[in-house]
């Protein structure tokens, strides 16, 4: 398995495979697992709020018999103090076999990884991308389905911010006979990049407005909060907030076998009365995240350490103002091409 998670295509299908059939595994066997992390230390640093991704990751390192340190308020450390993401890694790498890390900025993940020693989970990286979600997405589909192909999947909500979004799309796009309905309003359509993604690997897609015309036509339906903390203001915000709230009363035409999930929190996209709905997938979708993450741990402990990237050379510096690359001045500009067009190896941003 590749060193980091950064972004899921760094998982090729054949890992994932491996991945999901640990996890089934240590969820029929626990047992047989708890002590297989001793003395081996995760440091979570968690430097924007969590319930699901902190806890379930703290959790599986303790049912492994690990260690976990950390912070999940970063005004706790020394980054209140001015101590840069690169510092604080390098420390990091000193204490941990295993760096899991969630920050607001567009790419920090993968500038973590430059200076670490120790593989790197990206565990949310502003609006961009957030693949340990997409592993509990997937397994959630496979354990449900039995396999993942020829799906009507509808993605319904922010998908111009929504990370867990950009991972799912990039990770399903890669199974066979996937059909995308995105569900947004006009101003929140997935990003240019998801968008440039999906065309050059020929995916096929449809982008609309309206919840309902399409419901019943789904095997998937995955909700998604409006992001309130990516908005440049309150007001954008409230114009947004109500855009789709899925009620029992429109699943009235879903198919019975329909996966309802929803990455969580919710605020009101789904209301309460679909939770006893057999069909509402998503508190067992963060039950599966757990054990999913506990295959994960073992996995990425095997790899070999870690080489330090920080010496390699970039090319044009990024535009996207929530770039990693905007506040940390000291990284590389990095970037790789696609078919003559330039982007940002951080946030994936065309230059
Ligand atoms: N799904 C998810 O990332 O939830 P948290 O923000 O609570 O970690």
């Amino acid at each position: 398995m590749t060193r980091n998670l950064i972004d899921f295509v760094d998982i090729t299908h054949k890992e994932f495979d491996e991945l999901y059939r640990l996890c089934a595994d240590i969820m029929k066997k626990p047992d047989k697992y708890k002590n297989v992390c001793v003395g081996k230390v995760l440091a979570n640093l968690f430097y924007e709020p969590s319930t699901r991704t902190n806890l379930s990751f703290r959790t599986a390192m303790y049912k492994l018999g690990g260690s976990v340190i950390g912070f999940s308020d970063p005004g706790s450390s020394s980054v209140a103090k001015g101590e840069s993401l690169k510092d604080t890694i390098v420390m990091m790498s000193n204490y941990a076999d295993l760096i899991v890390i969630r920050n607001p900025m567009e790419g920090a993940a993968r500038a973590a990884s430059l200076y670490s020693r120790v593989p790197v989970i990206n565990a949310g990286d502003g609006g961009h991308l957030h693949p340990t979600q997409t592993l509990a997405d997937l397994t959630t589909i496979r354990m449900h389905t039995g396999g993942i192909k020829n799906l009507n999947v509808g993605i319904c909500g922010d998908l111009m911010n929504g990370r867990t979004v950009h991972s799912l799309i990039k990770a399903l796009s890669g199974f066979p006979d996937i059909r995308f309905y995105f569900i947004s309003p006009r101003e929140l359509k997935i990003p240019d990049y998801i968008r440039y993604f999906l065309d050059s690997n020929k995916q096929k897609y449809i982008e609309i407005t309206s919840l309902e015309a399409t419901v019943s036509s789904l095997d998937v339906l995955y909700m998604t909060r409006i992001q309130r903390e990516r908005f440049d203001s309150e007001s954008e915000y409230e114009r947004h907030r109500h855009a789709y709230i899925l009620t029992s009363g429109k699943l009235s035409d879903a198919k019975s076998s329909l996966l309802i999930m929803h990455p969580l929190p919710r605020v009101d996209e789904i209301s309460v009365d679909v939770d006893n709905d057999p069909r509402a997938l998503y508190f067992a979708q963060a039950r599966y995240g757990m054990y999913i993450r506990m295959a994960l741990i073992m996995t990425m402990l095997k790899n070999a350490p870690a080489e330090p990237r920080e010496t390699e050379v970039g090319g044009a510096a990024c535009v996207n103002p929530r770039c990693v690359s905007m506040f940390e001045k000291y990284l590389p500009n990095l970037t790789y091409e696609r078919e003559g067009r330039v982007f940002c190896e951080y946030c994936d941003k065309e230059i």
